[in-house]
């Protein structure tokens, strides 16, 4: 068994400093607007992942006028005992696990893994492409460490490309050639990997999703994901080459696994364009849900956090996401109040108030 059994939070968003203390099942965390419910579990999602699901700047989790914010949390992991700590400073983030440094967050990464149910999770459907890409590549990057140093390298050359591209379209000169031709090889190579893991992963996620979809709509929809590559794998360094003309003219990278999308469709059509609030929401539900299955295989633990989400569900909707996540691992439901919460769930959960812990 692994939890988190206590986490002590320090200039982290609003709060001061909050000790808190959870079971090992369902945590329901309660309080009013603006209480700082969901700083406490966006704390634990960072925890996991060195970055949060909310926050565009680290620096926004640090609480107003303090110079730095630390999250801390003892940890009940299969019989041991862990203490990880997070700091995030000027200076940026940093994760210690009993005590010791992690370097690299590729070598971290699936310690335990974490899967967050948000009002954000619409954007999946109505967002941005870089929306999807980024839950693409958390999703990814937890079930993968491969996937996140390519990513991190891909996007390390990606940014001298785009630079080259720029120079040599401001004045022509030679010796950039030549480094523009390894920056390419280098980026396609990468990009391949890249390329790859998604596919791997759309192909492991798109049975269960509309298995999922056919669930929650109790057999009227059919719902799949369709991953939209730019650039097929085996064209990608030859595109370099062809089309270097209009890279020039536009001075960046237009093909590669940066430009990549997915979209969901409900019975074959495109979601954004043609599902109801309704469908849309059955199919941000069916996504995650799908991938609850998928995180949860494999050998490190998951933690499920249900931020603000019960509040906009209805009971069969509620009971669909507490049937995949209850009883397997810890998750942390936040709500403003303990009404409209399934029964069964409160009878088991342990009821934290965030008013009332220091
Ligand atoms: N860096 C920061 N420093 C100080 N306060 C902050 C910081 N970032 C956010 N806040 C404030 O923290 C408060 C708590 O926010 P949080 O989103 O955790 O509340 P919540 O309990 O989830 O509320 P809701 O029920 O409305 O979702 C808000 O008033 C917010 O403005
Ligand atoms: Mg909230």
């Amino acid at each position: 068994m692994f939890f988190i059994k206590s986490l002590v939070l320090q200039d982290f968003r609003c709060h001061r400093h909050k000790s808190l203390p959870f079971g090992n099942a369902a945590n329901i965390i309660i309080g009013k607007n603006a209480s700082g419910k969901t700083s406490v579990v966006e704390a634990i999602y960072c925890l996991a992942l060195g970055k949060s699901y909310k926050a565009t700047s680290a620096a926004e989790m640090i609480r107003k006028g303090a110079p730095f914010a630390t999250a801390k949390a003892e940890i009940a992991n299969r019989g041991r005992e862990d203490v990880l700590f997070l700091s995030i400073g000027a200076s940026g983030k940093k994760i210690v696990l009993n005590n010791k440094p992690i370097p690299r967050l590729s070598d971290y990464l699936g310690y335990f893994k974490v899967i967050a149910f948000s009002p954000e999770d619409y954007r999946l459907i109505k967002g941005t492409p870089g929306d999807r890409r980024n839950f693409m590549d958390v999703n990814i990057s937890q079930m993968s460490p491969g996937y996140l140093r390519s990513l991190i390298r891909y996007r390390k050359i990606l940014k001298q490309r785009n630079e080259v591209l720029k120079s040599l379209a401001d004045r022509s000169v030679r010796g950039d050639e030549d480094l523009l031709n390894i920056l390419s090889s280098q980026l396609a190579k990468e990009g391949r990997v890249i390329i790859n893991e998604r596919t791997k992963f759309f192909a492991g996620i798109n049975p269960i999703f509309s298995e999922r979809v056919k669930q929650i709509s109790a057999g009227a929809e059919r719902g799949d994901l369709n991953y939209i590559i730019n650039t097929d794998p085996h064209l990608l360094e030859q595109s370099y080459t062809r089309k270097r003309a209009s890279e020039l003219a536009a001075q960046t990278t237009l093909f590669g696994p940066h430009r990549d999308d997915f979209e969901m469709r409900i019975n074959g059509e495109a979601a954004a364009a043609f599902a109801s609030q309704g469908q849309q929401k059955t199919l941000c539900l069916a996504s995650k849900l799908a991938l609850v299955d998928m995180l949860a295989a494999g050998d490190s633990p998951l933690i499920a956090i249900l931020d603000d989400v019960f509040s906009e569900l209805d009971f069969n909707r509620q009971n669909q996401i507490l049937q995949a996540v209850d009883r397997k691992f810890q998750v942390f439901i936040t709500a403003t109040s303990v009404a409209g919460l399934a029964e069964g769930l409160l009878e088991r959960g342990k009821i934290i108030n965030i008013e009332e812990e220091e």
